[in-house]
């Protein structure tokens, strides 16, 4: 098989978070094919002592607990040695908001490496050496960086050419064009009195881009306002 298109390399104390996902549909079909290779790091492998830990407590007090920076910088300085990454990323609610455009250009990037948080945080020494780009995937709080992580990699691989069959529906996706997406319909033309738009079963496809748009931005408008100043 040839060398994937992307690498993406996670590291979190709970790696079975990930299995569910990673095993289904189309995140599966693109490790299958060898488009992009996921990996899971157990943290606990990299833990201290006996009980392989990987947390403490606060230093200064406070509740929670705060992933120590032995474990991590262990495992990420290992990976480091073995391939050089784009980005370190760091999920966090105080990061950049995610978007398709960081979505895009993540995707064209060879090698990247996702810590996920845990518990209440990760000691900002980590932070501080260690994350080359923190990012949040909205303003709520999760307990961890677990689903962010697989958030960004689905938005990054579903975009690596050939990951979702069809080149162009990737591209058409809400946000691509700053436009929210149109409405879609498949068979039957009628079902419970409920019907298909007669200019999708017109086979012009000239009008039918142009209602496509029009819908689009009839949404946009309604919904996301604030995306059309960029639109525009
Ligand atoms: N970790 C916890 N909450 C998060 C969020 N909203 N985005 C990214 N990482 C997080």
């Amino acid at each position: 098989m040839s060398r994937p298109l992307i690498r993406i390399d996670i590291i979190s104390p709970v790696p079975q978070t990930f299995e569910s996902v990673l095993e289904a549909s189309i995140l599966k079909r693109a490790r299958e094919e060898g488009l992009a290779e996921v990996v899971v790091h157990n943290l606990h492998d990299y833990g201290l002592g006996r009980y392989k830990q990987v947390d403490d407590a606060p230093c200064g007090g406070g509740a929670g607990m705060i992933l120590r920076p032995e474990p991590i910088f262990d495992c990420i300085e290992k990976l480091s040695k073995e391939r050089e990454y784009d980005e370190v990323l760091f999920p966090t609610p105080d990061g950049e908001l995610f978007t398709q455009n960081i979505a895009n250009r993540l995707s064209l990037k060879k090698n990247l490496m996702i810590l996920c948080g845990h518990y209440r945080g990760v000691d900002q020494r980590v932070r501080d050496h260690l994350i080359t780009r923190e990012i949040s995937t909205g303003d709520y709080v999760l307990t961890g960086g677990e689903l962010p992580a697989l958030v960004i990699t689905d938005a990054v691989i579903r975009l690596l050419p050939g990951a979702i069959g069809d080149s162009e529906s990737a591209l058409g996706d809400s946000f691509q064009n700053r436009l929210l997406d149109a409405p879609w319909y498949t068979k039957p033309a009628t079902y419970r009195e409920m019907h298909v738009p007669e200019i999708l079963l017109s086979g012009d496809h000239t009008k039918i881009a142009a209602w496509r748009e029009e819908q689009a931005l009839k949404k946009t408008q309604e919904r996301r306002p604030d995306l059309l100043d960029e639109y525009m």
